[in-house]
């Protein structure tokens, strides 16, 4: 009840706030820099990429009716058409090899079967199609900072909403045939160190 609650009325506020540090505004404003044409978002949120985006129509896809509801402001407010559905990036409602551009901020993480999720963003992603995406990930190079993650990732999940500190995303791209075309690591200002350590890439299919 009290965690029901939680999830349903202070946890997206709590995201909503969180995901705007500068860094994270930074990196967005980055990864997003790049993208051009059609483009699919998975795991939308608030909406927090739009200003961002210099596309003429964006399909921005969001399972948590929550989170669904907050962006609605930001939807109708948005300089370009939005096609804001909600479903999940583990049953991707487009057809095979039919996207051109799929972005994921900082949603990785929070997937809940992230291999069947990779799979699907492989299966709809057109032959010559780019995964732009910048995600906190696991430490290679520090073992106690990875150790802790691992450590804290059971209580992470409960209290933010799935979200794993310990995933190897460069790993898990590769493992799913994607090649990188852009890779690049770096921390993040203003977040707890457990989750500072970020990956931004740009991958295509194999
Ligand atoms: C940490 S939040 C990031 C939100 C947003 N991408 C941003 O940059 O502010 C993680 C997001 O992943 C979404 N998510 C979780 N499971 C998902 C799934 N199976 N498919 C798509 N999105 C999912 C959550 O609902 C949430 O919107």
């Amino acid at each position: 009840m009290i965690y029901k609650f939680y999830q349903q009325r202070i946890f997206p506020h709590l995201l909503n706030k969180v995901m705007q540090t500068p860094s994270m505004m930074d990196a967005r404003a980055e990864l997003l820099r790049k993208v051009k044409g059609q483009v699919l978002e998975i795991g939308f949120g608030t909406g927090l990429n739009l200003p961002f985006y210099q596309v003429e129509q964006l399909i921005a896809l969001e399972p948590n009716a929550d989170l669904y509801q907050l962006a609605q402001k930001n939807v109708l407010d948005a300089p370009f058409n939005v096609q804001h559905i909600q479903a999940s990036a583990e049953k991707l409602p487009f057809a095979d090899h039919s996207i051109d551009q799929i972005v994921s901020t900082w949603t990785l993480c929070s997937i809940a079967n992230l291999q069947q999720a990779l799979a699907e963003i492989y299966r709809v992603l057109k032959p010559e199609g780019t995964f732009h995406l910048v995600e906190h990930v696991q430490y290679h190079d520090h073992p106690t900072l990875k150790k802790l993650q691992n450590i804290l990732t059971p209580m992470q999940k409960v209290i933010a909403d799935g979200c794993h500190l310990n995933r190897n995303i460069e790993l898990d791209l590769s493992n799913a045939n994607f090649k990188f075309i852009e890779k690049y690591y770096f921390d993040a200002d203003e977040l707890p160190k457990v989750g500072c350590r970020m990956l931004m890439a740009r991958v295509q299919k194999v």
